[in-house]
């Protein structure tokens, strides 16, 4: 007979305690299910990378409705898939995704292979990716650590070690207390806990289910793991964006290059990002400049982008990929936030130009 391994006290607690307050989420089963849709699953994890509960949930809804199963999603044109991810930023897992579903449907018959390590081979997937897709869809053990998870680890060990370097020792901690039994719960049931009582900041700890466990709560100050090292400033970056319209109500928008950041997607024209950005436009116009830049923050730098409007000739082509795009339907071009943003201005300050 197998040795049956007990499971971690600390399991035991999470899991009574996400029985009942288990995060209704659209992607999940029922506690206690212990298998899930894997599409759906790969899914959501995929629009979680980097981005809350809270903003993915409009989109993951869309998707699904609109793509119901990887083979659908897997036979939508590159351009669909980039507009309908929009707004929800780090495009390159937008690229990945339809490489991911093609790969499925090319390589696996359309079904989700279920181990960590064949997950992993897909493109997009992480090891994070694939441990999660493994517990959650699958029901086979893995670690699952992402940074609410992380946290939570950090405080239960009070591990002193900053991160980054704390990374490995997190780990063998987590996979200290992970049981082999309703696996996928335990991994929500910690990434909720991470997002709801063992909070970055203010933790709830008056009212956690781990808090007798819990290394930290017996310091003086539990919010303070995990240690972090001192963070680099981010550094600031300037560009000039081209906002050149024709005389039919359109404007062009660029097709901006597949690799590099916001890669494939529709934007304007715009100089390099850097100290100093080469100022020459695109095109021959009188150009005015909007009074403020429009400020967007990066994940490793910040951009200050001063807008400039300039009219053209019908017929004019800008150099370079793109296409003339009706103002009226500027909201399904699929536009990044940046350039989102910059449209709002300049047609915000058209509309009080026409009134004036
Ligand atoms: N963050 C990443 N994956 C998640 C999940 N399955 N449930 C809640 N938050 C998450």
């Amino acid at each position: 007979m197998p040795v049956e391994t007990p499971v971690p006290e600390i399991a035991i607690s999470l899991l009574a305690h996400y029985d009942v307050h288990a995060r209704r989420l659209p992607w999940r089963a029922a506690p206690g299910a212990n298998a899930a849709d894997p599409y759906r699953v790969w899914l959501s994890e995929v629009m979680l990378q980097q981005t809350t509960v809270a903003a993915v949930g409009p989109y993951f809804t869309r998707f699904t409705h609109r793509w119901p199963d990887v083979a659908a999603l897997a036979a939508s044109e590159d351009a669909d898939l980039m507009a309908a991810w929009a707004g929800l930023g780090y495009y390159a897992r937008a690229r990945n995704l339809l490489a991911c579903a093609r790969a499925v449907v090319a390589d696996h018959g359309g079904i989700f292979p279920d181990t960590e390590e064949a997950l992993r081979a897909l493109p997009g997937v992480g090891a994070y990716t694939a441990a999660a897709i493994a517990a959650i869809a699958f029901g086979r053990r893995a670690v699952v650590v992402d940074a609410n998870v992380e946290r939570v680890v950090a405080r239960l060990f009070a591990i002193a070690t900053p991160l980054p370097a704390a990374r490995t020792e997190i780990r063998a901690a987590a996979d200290s207390i992970t049981p082999d039994v309703r696996v996928g719960d335990f991994a929500q049931a910690m990434m909720d806990l991470g997002a709801t009582i063992c909070t970055s900041r203010n933790p709830a700890c008056g009212i956690c289910p781990l808090r007798d466990g819990c290394a930290a709560f017996r310091t003086a100050d539990p919010a303070a793991f995990p240690v972090k090292a001192a963070k680099k400033p981010r550094p600031h970056r300037l560009g000039h964006g081209w906002w050149i319209e024709d005389g039919d109500g359109r404007v062009w928008l660029a097709r901006r290059p597949d690799k590099g950041l916001l890669g494939g997607m529709r934007g304007l024209p715009t100089s390099d990002w850097s100290a100093a950005p080469d100022p020459t436009p695109p095109v021959e116009a009188v150009w005015s400049r909007l009074d403020a830049p429009v400020d967007h923050v990066f994940t490793h730098f910040s951009l200050a982008l001063a807008i400039h409007v300039g009219r053209v000739e019908s017929g004019c082509v800008p150099p370079g990929p793109g296409e003339w795009w009706p103002l009226a339907l500027i909201e399904e071009a699929g536009l990044p936030t940046l350039f989102r943003r910059a449209a709002d201005r300049v047609m915000k300050e058209e509309r009080e130009d026409a009134r004036q």
